[in-house]
């Protein structure tokens, strides 16, 4: 597909303050003349919202993990037809809070559904997209969780073992090692927000030149 916008994803376990920065990045790059959206999975759609609801819930504890990846994946490739591809198409910024490397490093490394066919998964929902840049908002996971706690509303995954959190930060560090692209940035997110959105926006004035 003829790709003429530019995607970024926001990824990290909890409390790496994702969804603030997105908020000021948008600001900025839409300050500096750029047609932006800003999207989260799972949700983002009508259905993606509603399968949100089901994946996330506290309630349902009985949900498989098999049920989880394939949850995760059905909000993905709605919100991918419906908003995504069309946006980049439209040549936009998409920002995401979260996408396909959430389920590589929550299903695939963590859950241990094995790296490869989350990706298979991951190209099905996606129509084979990658983002063009993609943070990784990396907190220690003690500071992580308890910034967690102190926001509230924690959900479903937010409640699992610390353990679970620690296995989480590590894939995704992993997952950056490994990246043979360049399109994976780690970011300090221990740092004040005016510095970890300065040390964002660097990264995203290099790649829009
Ligand atoms: P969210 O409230 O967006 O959490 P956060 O603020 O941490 O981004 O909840 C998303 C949760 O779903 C989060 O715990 C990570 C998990 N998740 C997966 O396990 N796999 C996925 O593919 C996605 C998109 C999210």
């Amino acid at each position: 597909m003829a790709k003429k916008g530019i995607l970024i994803s926001f990824e990290g376990g909890e409390g790496g303050g994702k969804s603030t920065q997105i908020v000021r990045i948008r600001e900025r790059l839409t300050k500096a003349g750029y047609d932006v959206i800003a999207v989260r999975e799972p949700g983002g759609t009508a259905v993606g919202e509603q399968i949100r609801e089901v994946v996330l819930s506290s309630k349902n504890t009985g949900i498989s993990f098999t049920t989880e990846v394939l949850l995760f994946q059905a909000a993905r490739a709605q919100i991918y037809r419906e908003i995504v591809l069309p946006s980049l198409k439209a040549g936009k910024v998409v920002l995401m809070d979260r996408t396909r490397d959430s389920s590589v490093a929550y299903q695939g490394v963590v859950r241990k559904f094995g790296k490869d066919l989350i990706e298979q998964l991951n190209n099905m929902s996606t129509q084979n997209t990658y983002p063009d840049l993609t943070f990784l908002l990396d907190v220690p996971e003690e500071l992580g969780l308890e910034r967690r706690a102190k926001a509230g509303g924690m959900d479903r995954l937010d409640m699992e073992a610390k353990n679970f959190h620690t296995q989480v930060r590590r894939a995704y560090l992993d997952l950056a090692d490994e990246d043979t692209t360049g399109r994976w940035v780690i970011i300090d997110a221990r740092q004040s927000l005016d510095d970890v959105e300065n040390d964002i926006w660097q990264q995203i004035q290099k790649k829009l030149k």
